[in-house]
């Protein structure tokens, strides 16, 4: 088989992907908004294994939002028996595709079997470095900043370190991606052209690419021609 054009350019060492368009999906094809969310799952496992062949090295995903309980409590418990089965088959799975995970949100309004089920994939995961899946789940990039705020607010009044010289690269210490480096480029499918809230501080200077597919319908050639769109930006960061 023939190297796509985007295997012969280099991946960027991260990618964040908002998985959008899950219920549209559903709704063309008269199914319950559910059934576009066990879609989106079967497209997140297969973008993860390609992205995994384009050694991208990291692979940060928004599945659901600190927005998104605002859905009906059907919605929401089906959405998190989907992010239940998969973190179970990622425990089931470990040793075989030595994936290191993150969960990037707010664990605490998770139900405590899925808060045990995040804790003890992080845990048992940490010891592989060679590619890593940031899950965002219950993340809000707005909660996570104010999250890093008060802990680094109860560092200064536990004495630790000084409010006058906190540093952009201390205080990302705090946020859930510490340690992680920005994404370069940002994917949202489903044809709406906002961030939602996706990791405000950490693609300050990422490339976006919109694209007009639906997540379950988002091919491996769709993330092919988003790296290639990638490659023909100009990152000037500021400069000339
Ligand atoms: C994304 O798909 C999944 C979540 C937000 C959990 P949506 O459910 O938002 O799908 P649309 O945008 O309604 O089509
Ligand atoms: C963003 O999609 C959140 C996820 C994909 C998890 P939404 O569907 O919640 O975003 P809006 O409502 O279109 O901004
Ligand atoms: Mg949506």
């Amino acid at each position: 088989m023939a190297l796509s054009k985007a295997k012969m350019l280099p991946a960027p060492q991260h990618i964040a992907i908002i998985m959008d368009g899950n219920g549209r999906w559903a709704k063309k094809r008269g199914l319950p908004r559910n059934a576009g969310h066990k879609a989106g799952a079967e497209t997140f496992r297969r973008i993860a294994a390609h992205c995994n062949d384009l050694g991208v090295k990291y692979l940060t995903v928004y599945a659901f939002s600190t927005e998104n309980w605002k859905r009906t409590e059907e919605e929401v418990s089906g959405i998190m028996f989907l992010l239940e089965s998969y973190l179970k088959e990622a425990l089931r799975d470990m040793e075989k595709n030595r994936i290191r995970f993150q969960v990037f949100g707010d664990l605490n309004r998770l139900s405590p079997k899925l808060q045990k089920l995040c804790r003890e994939t992080m845990e048992r995961s940490s010891v592989y470095h060679d590619v890593q899946v940031n899950f965002c789940m219950n993340y809000g990039g707005r909660d996570e900043i104010v999250r890093a705020a008060r802990a680094f607010a109860a560092d200064v009044a536990a004495g630790k370190c000084s409010a006058d010289s906190l540093t952009e690269r201390d205080f990302e210490n705090y946020l859930d991606s510490a340690g992680v480096p920005d994404p370069e480029l940002v994917i949202r499918p489903s044809g709406e052209q906002r961030t939602s809230n996706f990791l405000p501080w950490q693609s300050a200077y990422s490339e976006y690419v919109f694209m007009d597919v639906l997540w379950p319908d988002f091919s491996n050639e769709d993330l092919d021609a988003a790296i290639e769109e990638y490659h023909r930006r100009n990152r000037r960061f500021g400069g000339t």
